[in-house]
């Protein structure tokens, strides 16, 4: 049955987030969320489905639809609703349509707080339903591309909520993005193809903190990493941190794969198809299927390309064939299963803790992208390291004095 698959694997993530689960288990005792309604537009996954019973553990009413159209873990859906009683709109292979539909859905329920990965829930809000807005506590963000439209709203006067920035807690950069990332995009790339990387050359294009996970972890597996930036600091660093760095242009003959996760737009185009070699492999681990130009690949192409495999499809050049992985949507996600369980456990404990903040500050937090206050920050380190029997040091007194040296002025 889906829905008992789908127990299953909830149950097998929960085992590897021990941090969500004493969240959760602290939620239960002090029910910080009575009362209030929480949409969230999040990939449903085992570990989002964590995620969400910790807020019901905390008293919320909680509505869930996914934020890819493709991605959706049907399984995972059908146990939410059947065992947790979290109602989920949206699954697998949906298409844009019903996508947004779901999206609309869930904006009418007026929740209290949102949580998105790419800011589509709270984006439809804003565009569609401002009044409800204003009445919202807040709103919560996991990713790259979600914060920059919000913070475009915000430079815009038009942010109607406050929002807490879960994507730069520095526990999520390292976490998500780094190891997640890093390991994940890898997993569908292999999954999808089962190519070998020991020997081939991956080109990466985009050095933050999402593309320098994948460039380390493709090294890992022997791969030669070429690294493709427009900024010159981040192209540096890629340079020490011991990748080539190249133009996009001269990177496209060398590459055996290619992997875009710059967080913009079109950074392979027609110039630089014209250039691959036979066979080259190009996925995308960016947010947005916009990465890879596909419809100019489409159009050097001249014709619609051919499903070689599942998640493949070859786009026939007359001289050459290139091969793009699951239509230029996020890999790790469309190929995989998204980020492992141990790294969701650190970004998801954030969520569930940036919830409750938002709940305590009752509407008095200013309209703005905020930080995630240090203290979740600390707090969801220490809860990481305590489930790994893990002890650090603490500063004495005279440290904290020395590192302090103003505090005791008036
Ligand atoms: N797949 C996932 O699970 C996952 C996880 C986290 C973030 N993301 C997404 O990955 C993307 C990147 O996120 P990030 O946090 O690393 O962002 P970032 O801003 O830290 O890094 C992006 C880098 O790409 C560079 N860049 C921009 N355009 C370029 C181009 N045309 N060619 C070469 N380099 C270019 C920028 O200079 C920057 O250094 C975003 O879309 C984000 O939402 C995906």
């Amino acid at each position: 049955l889906p829905a008992e698959a789908g127990q299953l694997r909830i149950d097998w993530a929960d085992g590897l987030m021990p941090v969500l689960r004493s969240i959760r288990a602290r939620f239960e005792r002090e029910r910080p969320l009575d009362g209030l309604r929480v949409a969230a537009c999040l990939h449903v996954t085992a570990e989002t489905a964590n995620l969400m019973r910790a807020l019901r553990a905390g008293g919320a009413e909680v509505v869930l639809c996914s934020a890819n159209p493709f991605s959706a873990q049907d399984d995972v859906a059908a146990a939410l609703g059947s065992h947790h009683g979290v109602e989920v709109r949206g699954r697998r292979g949906e298409g844009v349509d019903e996508y947004a539909r779901n999206v609309a859905a869930l904006a009418e329920l007026a929740p209290h707080i949102t949580l998105d990965d790419g800011a589509d829930l709270v984006g439809f809000l804003h565009a569609q339903r401002p009044e409800l807005v204003g009445a919202m506590l807040g709103a919560t963000e996991e990713t790259t591309t979600g914060l920059v439209r919000l913070r475009a709203l915000e430079a815009a006067g038009t942010l109607g909520c406050p929002v807490y920035a879960v994507n730069e807690a520095r526990t999520e950069r390292v976490f998500n993005d780094y190891y997640g990332t890093g390991q994940s995009a890898l997993d569908g790339i292999l999954r999808a193809t089962n190519l070998l990387l020991a020997g081939r050359t991956m080109v990466v294009l985009g050095y933050g903190y999402t593309g320098r996970g994948v460039a380390r972890r493709a090294d890992g597996l022997g791969a030669s990493v070429v690294v493709c930036e427009i900024d010159p600091l981040r192209a540096l660093e890629a340079r020490m941190d011991g990748f080539e760095v190249m133009p996009a242009l001269a990177a496209a003959e060398r590459g055996d794969i290619f992997v875009t996760v710059t967080g913009g737009r079109d950074a392979l185009g027609p110039r630089h198809f014209e250039r691959m070699k036979d066979g080259a492999v190009l996925a995308n681990a960016g947010h947005f299927d916009v990465e890879i130009d596909l419809a100019g690949l489409r159009g050097l192409a001249g014709s619609e390309p051919v499903a070689v495999r599942p998640l493949i499809e070859q786009y026939d050049l007359g001289s050459k064939r290139l091969y793009v992985l699951a239509s230029g949507r996020v890999v790790n996600l469309a190929a995989a299963e998204g980020h492992p369980a141990d790294v969701m456990d650190m970004s998801f404990a954030t969520q569930a803790l940036a919830v409750a903040a938002l709940a305590r500050a009752d509407g008095s937090l200013a309209v703005e992208v905020h930080a995630i206050p240090a203290e979740i920050d600390r707090e969801v380190a220490q809860l990481k390291l305590a489930s790994m029997d893990i002890e650090i040091d603490a500063l004495s007194p005279e440290q904290e004095a020395y590192l302090r040296p103003f505090d005791h002025l008036p």
